[in-house]
């Protein structure tokens, strides 16, 4: 049976996406290059780290020379990763495995190499009008070029049309024109084709860039926005809901925002009519910003600037991707700072942005990357990671464009990293098999044995994720107003859970308290990973006349001095993280009495069990977190101690049973886990 994953059509909300390269993930045929099989293969690893949604990056038939994003074929697999056939035995298993598929749909160009384009060269050809030509470059001179690495224009001339045709990325991928109507309709029929084949979802890349208008800078137009709410309604009106669109709109949040759509349904909600997701480009730099800085305010300013999308919608976000760390909107001042503390070394540098790793990028450093992948995983938004960033994948400068970050994945420290047994020379891209980085010390068979390895860290992370998959992919977000700037501090809170976020962007270890809250007063923050409860947000004891009117009041009316709550002091570490579940201490209470009589029913008359996770010896010593120390143990006595046959008063109730002191009888005393 299928899971609420699959069964749900907002399964977008709880999605934990992974991204990868189909032909640099695992060569299942010795040929050198990664194909279906092999990713069929690897399912059950993908499973295991905890990711519930692939993203496949481009695949169809292509030239390859914008590694894919240039289609010569919009319906068929390039071969040299197998059939049709393969990917959707891929998918299904995929599905079986409650796995959700996202693949691209490329709308706004297609490689020069498309029949399309070939025939539209000629200029009485039906195609010419297919794409946008010119018999001059003075037009649409408002727009900038985005490839400013390689591309001086954004017309390129065609000897054969005798004009010039306009590309918004390389000059080999020429722009779609969307003013045609065959062509939006085309773009439409090839949406339905993937979507009939099964995948879960499409995204939708460029999409910015669809339409031209002069004296603009042809980015999110209107009738771009039309277009893509045209392609939800004909989604929805095929398939009702659950097949999502995502759009990749590198763009300002005022600029993103109109992809989703939003409109007032009947009961006063937003929802999409748009995409039903899009990506967060404006939040990822500052999240690297944020670090550097050791400040939390370039994030919390885009924080709150792409807080409100619609009910139905979501944000997906990300550190890294397949492209390099775009800058391009960030203001000049920040992108000197970006370049200067994460590319001082100008190879790294390409286009408007920066192509490198997430492990390299924060210098390899442990902390860092676990706090960044923290907030990956409890920000507003379903999380993206990027294959290989799980292991710690490097990145390599020699290769060009941004493919030094497209490497084959680093299996096992075998031949070419156990990606493919084909000789090194036939590989479609060397491993990385030099420095630090090399598959030698970085692939997923070591990781697997090391239990404190970066895999294993993620794996834990994302299981906890997807324990609370509802308070993080659905739940409201709250920014917690600590004083100390180097603390990030938010509340996700879904259908009375609540999580709470603490984290230190700063290298040196940090003090922060949290506001005296009504709200928040007597709850008990209990930490994710080790289950452990802090003690509980308290109220102030009321002092001097407050306190002694207090109880005259008491006196008069029983109703005790007023306590107001009081801030909630921690201790963080450097770069440390808290995820806090805040739970009521009755709740736990119940909780844990819930536990024992359960215990007891099925094991009536068995010694009382009790869980300590946290050691033994805490068990007997008193300490500051309430519920942590012997009171645990105490409230287990009463029950056990008036049934024993040695007990005076057998059967005789008792009210309690307290721990006077403890005697250490073994340098390591052999404990069961029951008493
Ligand atoms: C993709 C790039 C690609 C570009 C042109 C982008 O949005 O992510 O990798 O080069 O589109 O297709």
């Amino acid at each position: 049976m299928a899971s609420d994953f699959m069964n749900d059509p907002r399964w977008y909300k709880d999605a934990v996406i992974y991204e990868l390269h189909v032909r640099s993930f695992f060569d299942a045929t010795d040929d050198g290059v990664g194909d279906f099989e092999g990713l069929r293969q690897k399912l059950p690893y993908l499973e295991s780290l905890g990711v519930n949604t692939l993203w496949l990056l481009p695949f169809l038939e292509s030239p390859l020379k914008d590694d894919g994003y240039d289609i010569s074929d919009y319906y068929s697999v390039l071969d040299m990763h197998g059939t049709l056939d393969d990917f959707q035995h891929f998918l299904d298993e995929a599905h079986e495995r409650d796995m959700r598929v996202i693949t691209e749909l490329v709308l706004n160009h297609t490689s020069d190499q498309h029949p399309w384009f070939r025939e539209a060269r000629d200029p009485q050809s039906d195609k010419h009008d297919w794409y946008v030509w010119s018999e001059t470059t003075e037009k649409y001179e408002d727009v900038r070029i985005i490839f400013t690495d390689t591309e001086h224009s954004n017309w390129n001339w065609d000897q054969k049309a005798g004009k010039y045709y306009w590309h918004r990325f390389f000059s080999h991928q020429p722009d779609l024109n969307y003013d045609n109507p065959a062509v939006r309709e085309k773009m439409k029929e090839v949406m339905f084709y993937w979507f009939d084949m099964g995948v879960d979802g499409l995204r939708l890349d460029a999409v910015p860039y669809l339409f031209e208008r002069e004296g603009t800078n042809s980015e999110n137009l209107p009738e771009t926005i039309d277009y893509v709410k045209e392609l939800r309604a004909a989604v929805d009106e095929r398939y009702g809901p659950g097949k999502v669109l995502l759009a990749e709109a590198n763009q300002w949040p005022e600029e993103t925002l109109p992809y989703f759509g939003a409109e007032e349904n009947g009961d006063g909600q937003a929802e999409s009519t748009g995409v039903q997701m899009a990506f967060n480009f404006p939040i990822m730099p500052r999240m690297y910003m944020a670090l550097r800085r050791e400040n939390r305010r370039p994030l919390v300013e885009m924080l709150e600037l792409t807080g409100e999308i619609p009910e139905d919608a979501q944000w997906a976000i990300f550190l890294r991707n397949h492209d390099e760390l775009t800058l391009e909107m960030v203001t000049d001042e920040e992108r000197d700072y970006m370049y200067h503390e994460y590319a001082a070394d100008r190879r790294f540098r390409i286009n408007v942005g920066i192509r490198r790793r997430l492990t390299p990028l924060l210098g390899g450093e442990r902390r860092r990357i676990e706090l960044m992948n923290a907030l990956l995983m409890s920000l507003k938004g379903s999380p993206i990671l990027y294959y290989g960033d799980e292991i710690g994948m490097g990145d390599d400068p020699f290769l060009g464009d941004r493919d030094g970050g497209r490497t084959p994945m680093q299996w096992s420290p075998d031949k070419n990293g156990g990606f493919s047994r084909a000789p090194h020379h036939r590989l479609f891209k060397p491993p990385i098999n030099r420095g630090p980085y090399s598959y030698e010390f970085v692939n997923v068979e070591d990781a697997e044995r090391d239990e404190h390895s970066l895999l294993h860290f993620t794996r834990r992370l994302l299981a906890l994720r997807n324990q609370h998959a509802q308070v993080f992919g659905r739940g409201t977000f709250e920014l917690v107003a600590v004083e100390n700037q180097a603390v990030l501090a938010f509340l996700r809170e879904y259908e009375g859970k609540q999580v709470l976020v603490v984290a230190n962007l700063s290298r040196y270890a940090q003090s922060a308290h949290l506001p005296a809250e009504e709200r928040l007063a007597g709850l008990v923050p209990v930490e994710l990973f080790g289950k452990t409860s802090f003690p509980p947000i308290g109220r102030e004891q009321p002092i001097g006349r407050e306190r002694e009117a207090g109880e005259r009041r008491q006196g008069e009316n029983g109703e005790g001095p007023e306590r107001h709550p009081e801030p909630y002091h921690l201790v963080l570490a450097p770069h440390g993280f808290y995820w806090f579940a805040l739970r009521s201490e009755q709740a736990l209470i119940e909780e844990a009495e819930r536990r024992r009589r359960v215990q007891q029913e099925e094991h009536p008359g068995a010694l009382p069990m009790l869980e300590v996770e946290d050691g033994v010896e805490n068990l007997l010593v008193p300490t500051m977190a309430r519920g942590r120390g012997p009171e645990r143990f105490e409230s287990l006595l009463p029950d056990y101690v008036s049934k024993q046959r040695w007990f005076g008063s057998k059967g005789t109730p008792i009210e309690r049973v307290s721990v006077e002191d403890a005697v250490r009888l073994q340098a390591e005393p052999k404990t069961r886990k029951s008493v």
